[in-house]
């Protein structure tokens, strides 16, 4: 069991072949932090890693100390982990180890995303847990490690064992006090239509946190941040990643104490937390997970990647192959007829396509987003059949029917507004603000879940409709639930995000042949709690290709292709205005779950048979695309080019983007990853995607696996570039049986 418990020392290793992580009861009882990072071998001790927990003595400045789940107000003046307020106002709190258990599995936390382990060989969990006597308060930090990954899942739990209310002010999921601070921190940052760009910064004396108080994860930020050594790169290095699985208000920090060492925390935000615990009641946290890696941030993405696919994701879609969709929304927006779908339907699936999507417009009287939020029946203007008409016509052309909504929202102008003018959220006497003309139902109310599911699940049973578009176009503002007393307000955002999730429980309960999609404006809610149901989202709703080289790189530090969709899209692009040729977009698209997003009746018949080649292509290798291993092959910051590759058992394929060009430049090595050195490999380019002449006969042909990934592809070796700005090739990488001498 790779959870060892040493009674002498009081130490507990949690370990396997890739992943030490190792904590200790100190003598005064609180407990300490001792090691986390490259696999140390299960021996009796380490303890003098630690410098509190080697002495003896605590240093007389707590500061010095590494402690595993700290406390406020005993002298650790570093950001404390947990806040608790007692009833008779006193904020300190002295937890002390109590007991433990060490089981093999993996729990579950009750109405929150969590990671599985399918059979218990797969996890070991340690549950510790901790008591503060005055307080009454029971602290239990879960430990989740995975026998054949370097990850650790934790949460925790707090129980009001005493005999008044407790307030907790503060909860991470995660805290972790590292030795050093010689790291550099990676985050996500962004906007709408801007998502995922990846920022680097040193870790320097003082705060630095990510974080969402919006009520969403955030089109800003990404609930997760990434340490990596400042040498460590793409393929060489150490890192250590941390992920929040959660939807709501996060705040994911890293504070550089003055004596170099850092202490990670992620967790609920707490600048806009608050949660009454009344005697006998419990909190958990949302999942936090760890991941180590020796070899570099691609693998540490790997390592995310399979615990987010096949320990994350659920139901039937979890593993198969997703369909090729087409979405009308930017091919006519708001103005559509029955007739107008049909047609594009019927050339969508003369191309290829699988699922055609109708996305916002088709409910209440929505001519542009003014209206009918909330009124969720088919507006028979324009759908004189309704639902169920026009899904059972798509249906006949041998097409699935995929359907937008966008449950959680209110539009001022709806029958749902008149009705229940009090579900929007807001402060009783104050103006709401709105965004998008909208406002957003108080999701912590359980009778306005109860509504919407009825309503929603109405709609879905009424027609064969085997996709849903979630979408959640507003950020909460003027956060206040009629439901909750006064001295539970700072409750309201977890409980809207509790709402949500138990929305999507019941959703994909009652609907389990249903692929899900999530979708907040684009990638303002794409995140890993949102993957627990819809495995796969929508992470940006800029669908230039060049603009989406950067957004699906930054995206993929942490989750897998599988769980983004990549659409194709009309040019002059319509978020950037501009324009790339079909081929470029395609191959752009290919490294996600390949949609198209655009009028194809408006289609040439040349773009017509290219998209169908296209369509082809990507489907014969749609489960490398979609499922491979990724790596980034060279970074989206360079004004040059970018590449990816994804591997499968079958083979590799490499998408190579040259952005701007320019001639007489020195050639490209581009070095592959993830090959057999000795083994041999049939190198080809896809024909019909277009290529530089020079990049075929420099490259194709038998090449060994060492060739390829030591000195690699040489690329762009031309002196006149013919290709122009943005230009792709898509290399087929095979095994091939014979061995190289
Ligand atoms: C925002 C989404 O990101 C778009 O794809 C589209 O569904 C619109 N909302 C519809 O209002």
């Amino acid at each position: 069991m790779p959870i060892k418990f040493d009674r002498e020392t009081k130490e507990f290793h949690l370990y396997n072949h890739a992943l030490s992580y190792i904590i200790k009861t100190l003598y005064t009882g609180s407990v300490g932090q001792v090691y986390c990072g490259a696999p140390l071998a299960p021996r009796r001790t380490y303890s003098f890693l630690s410098l509190a927990a080697s002495g003896g003595v605590l240093h007389p400045d707590k500061s010095v100390a590494r402690f595993e789940y700290p406390a406020f107000g005993t002298g650790d003046y570093r950001t404390p982990a947990f806040a608790l307020q007692l009833a008779d106002g006193s904020t300190v709190t002295e937890p002390v180890y109590h007991s433990h258990t060490i089981y093999a599995g993996k729990p579950t936390i009750p109405g929150l995303p969590s990671l599985y382990a399918e059979h218990n060989e797969e996890a070991d969990t340690l549950e510790l847990k901790l008591f503060d006597e005055l307080s009454g308060l029971y602290i239990i930090l879960y430990y989740t490690i995975f026998a054949d990954l370097p990850a650790i899942a934790r949460h925790s739990r707090f129980v009001n064992e005493g005999k008044e209310p407790l307030v907790l002010r503060k909860a991470m999921s995660l805290s972790l006090d590292l030795p050093d601070n010689n790291w550099r921190m990676l985050s996500v940052s962004g906007a709408w239509a801007r998502e995922f760009q990846i920022i680097e910064s040193p870790l320097i004396p003082g705060l630095h946190s990510v974080k969402s108080g919006k009520g969403n994860s955030g089109h800003q930020q990404n609930p997760f941040v990434i340490l990596k050594r400042p040498a460590a790169d793409d393929s060489s290095g150490q890192a250590l990643g941390f992920s929040l699985l959660y939807s709501g208000n996060f705040i994911a920090a890293v504070e550089g104490d003055c004596y170099s060492a850092s202490r990670v925390q992620l967790g609920v935000n707490d600048e806009t937390f608050s949660w009454k615990l009344e005697k006998g009641a419990s909190f958990d946290t949302p999942e936090a997970v760890l991941v180590y890696s020796g070899n570099g941030l691609n693998h540490l993405s790997h390592v995310f990647h399979t615990l987010y696919q096949r320990r994350l994701a659920r139901g039937i879609w979890r593993d198969r192959e997703r369909p090729v969709l087409l979405n009308n929304w930017e091919g006519t927006y708001f103005n559509f007829t029955e007739q107008k779908l049909l047609a594009m339907a019927s050339i969508a699936k003369e191309l290829g396509v699988e699922l055609f999507v109708l996305d916002d417009g088709w409910f209440g009287q929505r001519d542009n987003d003014a209206s009918s939020l909330g009124d969720w029946f088919a507006d028979t203007r324009k759908l004189p059949s309704g639902i169920a008409g026009l899904a059972e016509k798509i249906t006949a052309m041998g097409l699935q029917f995929g359907l937008w909504i966008e449950p959680e929202m209110i539009s001022k102008k709806s029958r749902l507004f008149e009705q229940h003018p009090d579900w929007a959220i807001g402060v009783p006497g104050r103006p709401r603000s709105e965004q998008r003309n909208q406002y957003a139902l108080d999701m912590s109310r359980r009778e306005i879940v109860d509504y919407i599911f009825t309503v929603i699940s109405d709609i879905i049973a009424s027609a064969p409709i085997s996709y849903i578009k979630w979408d959640m176009n507003r950020s909460i503002t003027e956060p206040f639930s009629l439901a909750l007393a006064p001295d539970c307000q700072g409750e309201f955002f977890h409980r809207y995000i509790l709402g949500v999730y138990d929305l999507y429980e019941r959703l994909t309960r009652a609907f389990p042949h249903i692929l899900f999609e999530s979708c907040a404006g684009g990638g303002g809610r794409f995140d890993p709690g949102m993957l627990a149901f819809a495995p796969q989202g929508w992470i940006s709703d800029n669908t230039d290709a060049v603009e989406r080289l950067r957004i699906q790189s930054g995206a993929s530090l942490v989750y897998p292709q599988s769980s983004w969709g990549s659409h194709v899209s009309a040019v002059p692009n319509h978020q950037t205005g501009r324009t790339t040729a079909l081929s470029f977009r395609a191959m752009v698209a290919f490294f996600g779950v390949l949609g198209f997003e655009l009028d194809p009746t408006t289609l040439s018949p040349q773009e017509k048979s290219q998209i169908a080649m296209y369509i082809e292509f990507y489907k014969t290798r749609r489960k490398t695309f979609q499922y491979g291993r990724l790596f980034r092959l060279a970074a989206p910051d360079s004004a040059l080019f970018t590449a990816w590759q994804a591997s499968s058992e079958e083979e590799s394929l490499v998408g190579f983007y040259k952005l701007l060009a320019q001639p007489n430049r020195p050639p490209i090595r581009l070095r592959l990853a993830d090959l057999e050195p000795d083994a041999l490999y049939a190198v080809s380019l896809w024909e019909q995607g277009g290529f530089e002449e020079k990049d075929k006969s420099c490259n194709c042909g038998l090449r060994g696996g060492d060739e390829l990934m030591q000195a690699g592809l040489l690329l762009d070796a031309t002196s006149i570039t013919k290709q122009g700005d943005f230009f792709g090739e898509i290399f087929i990488i095979k095994k091939v049986e014979e061995q190289t001498p």
